[in-house]
């Protein structure tokens, strides 16, 4: 195929191009590929980065943190090392901190539920009220619409562009409308775009006056030190800038090591005010007497500080700078001359989100799927997974072999070609 954009082809090379196009996807189909891109994990040489984790705890090794003997039942908000190795992390206080188990997502689904079965704030529990409403930027996390989904909360998409969310949008609802409760946020490297909030952004989100006195902001820091590429400063950090705002118990943040350790084996923690941590902590300590602190213990004794946790993410950097770029080569070579299409260019985070034409994402994916290569649902990252225009696809190389990664680009190519051929052929 040429390189002359696709708008500028006539009827007759729209035809020609889109039975080459056909053909070269039928080659590939019979490649028999199988490849699954739909999930955002590590690769099996990211896990291995931190095998040696498992013998930093060996069973001749003290069992004692400076809170206790963490075999033993007890200390529910986590061991005195790991608080103050994520709020290095976070630039957050150690006593701002609670350190959970292995998944933030289950921190930010009980933070919901103890404000739909209980209340905070004092307020009427979201059960009891007749309608709660969840503030969504988009393209978002599909797991995040599926917690405030299943607790019956109207989503609103709100558009975001390099500086993160619409706050002109955000500040109307949040401060005008009550049944708004809370806001979906991953500030750094976002899930999929790869966008960093821009220091205004986090200060206008510091500043709002929400009409809900349960309004939070759920701030997931998923991504806070999985960089890509070296950033030039590093961003605001939400807890600073409410504090200067003199709005300290309007967030909730969380992180965790699943993609720095391992996913399912790691360990999650959660930075909000004392206020916050007071309504947490007491709902919590009647569903568990504590979480893993072996695992706690594990992670403070194979990293020691935040220090060197930040220059472990370069190895993981390495391995994926690669895989990044792989997907990037690909679609600058193939898709750019045409102008269909756009496509994010990350300096960190696990995904490169994707806008074909509109119309086009449910069936490129199909097609994907029939050559071999499974991705993430048109739609996901919409809630109720519904891009209204069928546009945007989520890209997640991490998994994948650049080897592997190269040829699955290869048929997603020829599939962005295709779907956007078989729209323009009248
Ligand atoms: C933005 C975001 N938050 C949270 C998670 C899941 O975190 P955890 O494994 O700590 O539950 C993911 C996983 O992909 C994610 O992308």
């Amino acid at each position: 195929m040429e390189a002359k954009k696709l708008q500028m082809y006539s009827q007759d090379e729209l035809r020609e191009a889109l039975k080459e196009t056909k053909d070269a996807y039928d080659a590939f189909q019979a490649k028999g590929l199988s490849l699954n891109m739909a999930r955002g994990v590590p690769g099996t040489d990211q896990l291995d980065l931190t095998a040696a984790m498992l013998d930093a705890f060996p069973s001749d090794a003290s069992p004692l943190s400076e809170s206790c003997d963490v075999r033993n039942y007890g200390v529910l908000t986590g061991i005195a090392e790991a608080k103050k190795l994520f709020a290095d992390i976070l630039g957050a206080d150690p006593d701002e901190m609670f350190i959970a188990g292995n998944s933030s997502l289950e921190l930010m689904f009980t933070c919901l539920q103890i404000s739909f079965v209980r209340g905070i704030a004092g307020c009427e529990p979201w059960c009891r009220q007749e309608k709660i409403k969840f503030l969504c930027p988009v393209p978002g996390y599909d797991r995040h619409f599926a917690v405030s989904g299943y607790f019956g909360a109207e989503m609103i998409p709100v558009p975001t562009d390099e500086n993160g969310p619409d706050m002109e949008m955000v500040k109307q609802y949040v401060e005008n409308d009550p049944a708004v409760k809370g806001i979906w946020c991953v500030p750094v490297f976002a899930n999929p775009t790869g966008i960093v909030y821009s220091d205004e952004t986090v200060r206008a989100f510091a500043a709002l006056k929400p009409a809900a006195k349960d309004f939070r902001i759920f701030w997931d820091n998923a991504y806070c030190i999985h960089t890509l590429a070296d950033l030039p400063k590093a961003p605001l950090t939400i807890n600073q800038a409410c504090a200067e705002a003199g709005n300290p118990d309007i967030f909730w943040q969380f992180m965790s090591t699943s993609k720095i350790t391992f996913p399912g084996a790691g360990v999650a923690a959660m930075n909000t005010s004392k206020a916050n941590m007071q309504e947490f902590v007491k709902a919590i300590g009647i569903m568990t007497i504590g979480y893993d602190k072996v695992n706690q213990l594990r992670h403070v004794r194979f990293f020691g500080n935040a220090e060197n946790m930040r220059e472990h993410m370069k190895k993981h950097r390495a391995l994926l700078v690669p895989k990044f770029n792989t997907v990037l080569n690909k679609l600058n070579e193939e898709i750019a001359p045409l102008g269909i299409a756009s496509w994010t260019n990350p300096k960190g985070g696990y995904f490169i989100s994707f806008n074909g034409p509109k119309g086009t994402a449910k069936r490129i994916v199909q097609l994907c799927k029939e050559g071999g290569v499974t991705l993430t649902g048109a739609g996901a990252t919409y809630p109720n997974g519904n891009d209204p225009d069928d546009s945007n696809i989520r890209i997640a190389p991490t998994f994948p072999s650049v080897e592997k990664l190269a040829q699955a680009m290869e048929l997603f190519c020829i599939c962005v070609k295709l779907a956007a051929l078989e729209q323009l052929v009248k």
